[in-house]
């Protein structure tokens, strides 16, 4: 039976890792790969040569673990070198009626506007029509207009990082098939119809760096990042208890800040190499603080929106693994907080390991991306997003 395979790529401040999607007519199933990420810190390129290397090795693993040759791939834009803008476009019709081929070019002007040699576009999504400065519809096909306005919510990437992610991935023998923002990769394609009608905040929380999304009746509205990740916590254990960060890590993904059982102890070694006796509760005091500082950043970025968020915040990436975190955001923001579920919207079926939030960005390029494919086999439009970054940068072939 054929057997097609899609890949994507995400070079995060923690790790680095590979997802396959291996489909034939019977069912898909998701692997995944990964490993710590060297070169990238925050979000950003610290150390080229770091980078490519680590990604060679990732390759390397990834190929012999799934006995396949890896070559074209999605790539992400992590969150804080991506941002969104709501823009709009205009056509005047003389009474004609609104085509396809209308939208086709309202589309392509929005494109032009949001693109210049500092930005690219990796997503457009509209969000309305108006005819003739009046009603707004959400599908105008059909009717007449003198006048046609669209409006679209708009993730840009940051050009210079995008062509540099792309120069590591051709140095590493890949070729870069399209390019997702992180942001919305991670959340958009696991989210129920209802969740996102009601209204819904998404927060990618990452080692270095952590990004999101705010969905208001059923459409993308605005984009954010914030600085920080769960690496902190790490960090803040390590200083706070003089334990190595390993140790710290151990202890973070151990206990979190599960409020439950303060008294329980740990036996760990110090950075002397002395046994030592943790409390959680000593923990606690240290962690639960860290997040509701995180919280409150997110609370600054969200809070314009909170009265249409129905539904809430969730949370994703390996930061949203921290234990108890979900409870603590709920204190802060008094909204209600959960953990996103990794769902394929085909029901396809998903191994355990890709059931880890961590990895909500690589899974979701590749279910974007087997929806962009069908999309574009059924539709006229071949001059989309997608096919106007193939020819954005040069590419081994
Ligand atoms: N099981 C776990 N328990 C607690 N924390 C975890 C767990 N798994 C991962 N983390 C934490 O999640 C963070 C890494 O998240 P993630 O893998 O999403 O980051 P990344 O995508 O590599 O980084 P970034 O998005 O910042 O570029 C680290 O702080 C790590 O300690
Ligand atoms: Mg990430």
């Amino acid at each position: 039976m054929t057997e097609t395979h899609g890949y994507s790529l995400d070079l995060g401040s923690s790790k680095f890792c590979l997802a396959l999607l291996r489909s034939n007519r019977k069912k898909s199933e998701i692997e995944v790969h990964a490993c710590p990420s060297k070169g990238i810190r925050h979000g950003r390129i610290v150390d080229f040569s770091a980078a490519k290397d680590q990604l060679s090795l990732l390759i390397e693993q990834a190929e012999h673990k799934f006995n396949t040759d890896i070559y074209e791939i999605s790539v992400s834009i992590t969150g804080n070198n991506t941002n969104s803008l709501l823009l709009e476009a205009e056509l005047h019709l003389e009474n004609q009626q609104v085509e396809n081929a209308t939208l086709v070019s309202l589309y392509k002007q929005a494109v032009e506007k949001a693109s210049s040699t500092e930005k690219l576009v990796l997503h457009v999504a509209p969000l309305g029509f108006q005819i003739n400065g009046e009603a707004w519809y959400e599908n105008p096909i059909g009717m007449r207009a003198n006048k046609i306005t669209a409006r679209y919510f708009v993730l840009q990437g940051n050009a210079s990082y995008a062509k540099e992610i792309v120069r590591i991935c051709n140095e590493s023998g890949l070729k870069v098939e399209n390019l997702y923002a992180a942001p919305f990769a991670a959340s958009t394609p696991f989210l129920t119809h209802t969740l996102k009608k009601m209204g819904v905040a998404i927060l990618d929380l990452g080692g270095g760096t952590s990004t999101g999304l705010i969905y208001i009746q059923e459409k993308p509205v605005e984009s954010f990042s914030l600085p920080i990740g769960t690496d902190t916590l790490t960090h803040d254990l390590s200083i706070g208890l003089s334990i190595s960060h390993e140790e710290a890590e151990k202890i973070k993904n151990l206990w979190g800040a599960e409020a439950e059982n303060p008294s329980e102890i740990i036996e760990i070694l110090d950075i002397h190499g002395k046994k030592k006796v943790v409390t959680k509760e000593k923990v606690l005091r240290i962690l639960i603080p860290r997040i509701q500082e995180i919280a409150a950043f997110l609370e600054k970025k969200i809070s314009r929106h909170k009265i249409q968020i129905g539904a809430g915040l969730l949370l994703t990436g390996g930061g949203s693994e921290v234990k108890g975190i979900e409870k603590i955001c709920n204190a802060t923001l008094k909204i209600p907080c959960n953990l996103l579920k990794l769902i394929h919207p085909d029901g396809a079926l998903l191994t355990k390991e890709t059931h880890q939030r961590a990895f909500s960005c690589v899974i979701g390029m590749l279910l974007l991306e087997e929806k962009n494919k069908k999309d574009l086999r059924n539709s006229t439009n071949k001059s989309s997003t997608t096919q106007r970054l193939l020819s954005l940068f040069s590419r081994k072939s």
